[in-house]
């Protein structure tokens, strides 16, 4: 049965019809409300705002879910690898072994980077920030592969490429930005290893590839993969709803996610917890500042818009960091702060009331910097993690008949109408 809720506006009442989901979350359909009663809704930061009807990935704050298309993330992270987790987001079900294969294949196929793009990044100065580079080479990349005449096959071709030239152009990136000789992608080697050898393989100290090592990087990638319709995703949907090409949505993602507020959070966390170490500041002070109003400080990697209990990607990644060092038989003073941090904080009424918890960032930069990757390529891994949840929220979007140009209203606060006073009269 049709469920409705009743809107009174000058006297007069309105039906407005009330929408489902899958999980029995609900929505107010207000699509038609401008044209009925004259009003808009009014939702900064668009917390109260479903932008779409997506079956890419639920998640449920108040209970720390997270799936994709319906499988949970605990089980992706224990038994997948990033590239069958990516075949799920982009084909909406988990490959048989041929298809998997066939992917591998493709990817590898499309793994190398048009020789003139190293020109660009030579030129780049060398103190830029990799996501600014990595946003800027994506959009290039319409450049160098332009469109084809058939859209399913532009698609398909689009879609590997990105998948697979990102990975090789954060790693170009960071071998330019140290001077150092190109590595170029293995067709022997598996997705994560190839990443991990174009990284750190250099022609006078051979790369020895770790299994501990990969695996952790396919968890790191799959716990990324995709998160709904948070801020870089929004922005995939909002600049492709203009129908520009995929490579410039997934620049406008990119360059979204750089912010510290949402994929920057990794760095700012690693860059807050070796300044704690540093300086020796103590664990309340921290937790004092973050408080306090009068300060800008907040605690990096606490917090998220929609889990109000504990991220289950921050979860999953705790143990990682754990297994990790001890696989590798290391430790990190980093470590030992966070969790210290993360057990004062979940005592402190302050952050139980605001239901602040630590996110996805909070324990990734530790397991990152156990890999090597150095502190200013954390969220271009992030972005590479990305990927395939901006593709698939972006087909998904290109193919939905109620998906619109994107185009928001507003409340006008400015002067009313006002005469254009001549300059020398001003
Ligand atoms: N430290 C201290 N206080 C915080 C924090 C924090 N990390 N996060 C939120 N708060 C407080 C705010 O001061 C505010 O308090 P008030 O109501 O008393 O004024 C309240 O909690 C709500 O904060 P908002 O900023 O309104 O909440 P919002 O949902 O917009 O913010 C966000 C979510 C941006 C993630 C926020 O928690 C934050 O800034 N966290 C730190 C940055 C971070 O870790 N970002 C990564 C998020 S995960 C991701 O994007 C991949």
């Amino acid at each position: 049965m049709s469920e409705f809720v009743k809107l009174i506006v000058g006297g007069k009442t309105y039906d407005i019809p009330v929408i489902s989901g899958s999980e029995g979350e609900k929505a107010i359909d207000i699509t038609e409300l401008r044209k009925k009663t004259g009003l808009i809704t009014f939702d900064p930061g668009f917390a109260n705002t479903g932008s779409c009807q997506s079956s890419v990935t639920f998640m449920d704050g108040e209970k720390g879910v997270l799936r994709y298309r319906g499988i949970p993330i605990e089980d992706l992270a224990s038994n997948s690898t990033f590239i069958e987790t990516s075949y799920l987001l982009i084909n909406g079900r988990l490959p048989k072994r041929k298809e998997l294969n066939r992917m591998s294949v493709l990817l590898n196929d499309a793994s190398l980077v048009h020789e003139d793009m190293q020109t660009f990044f030579q030129k780049f100065p060398r103190a830029s920030h990799p996501m600014g580079i990595l946003s800027s080479m994506v959009t290039a990349l319409r450049s160098f592969y332009p469109e084809l005449q058939i859209l399913e096959e532009e698609i398909n071709i689009t879609v590997m490429r990105l998948l697979s030239k990102i990975r090789t152009l954060a790693a170009m990136s960071y071998k330019i930005s140290r001077g150092h000789k190109v590595i170029y992608p293995r067709p022997d080697l598996c997705y994560c290893g190839n990443f991990l050898n174009m990284m750190f393989d250099n022609p006078v100290k051979p790369y020895t590839l770790k299994g501990d090592l990969i695996r952790a990087l396919n968890v790191f990638w799959i716990l990324h993969a995709d998160h709904e319709q948070n801020c870089s995703t929004t922005a995939v949907r909002v600049v492709g709803s203009g129908r520009v090409n995929l490579y410039a949505a997934i620049s406008a993602g990119i360059a979204a996610l750089w912010g510290p507020l949402h994929g920057g959070a990794n760095q700012a966390v690693i860059e807050m917890l070796s300044r704690i170490v540093k300086s020796g500041e103590s664990v309340s002070g921290i937790i004092e500042k973050a408080k306090d109003k009068k300060q800008s400080f907040r605690l990096m990697g606490f917090g998220h818009r929609v889990y109000k209990t504990y991220d289950p990607r921050a979860l999953i990644l705790k143990g990682q960091c754990d297994n990790l060092l001890t696989k590798l038989n290391l430790s990190d003073p980093l470590l030992d702060v966070a969790r210290k941090i993360e057990e004062a904080a979940l005592k402190d009424d302050y952050f139980i009331e605001h239901h602040l918890y630590p996110n996805v960032d909070f324990y990734s930069g530790i397991l990152l910097r156990t890999m090597g990757i150095p502190t200013n390529m954390f969220t271009v891994m992030f972005a590479i993690g990305r990927m395939p949840g901006w593709i698939s929220q972006w087909m998904e979007s290109i193919d939905d008949p109620r998906w619109k140009l994107c185009r928001p209203r507003q409340i006008y606060i400015g002067s009313n109408v006002q005469p254009y006073i001549p300059i020398d009269e001003r």
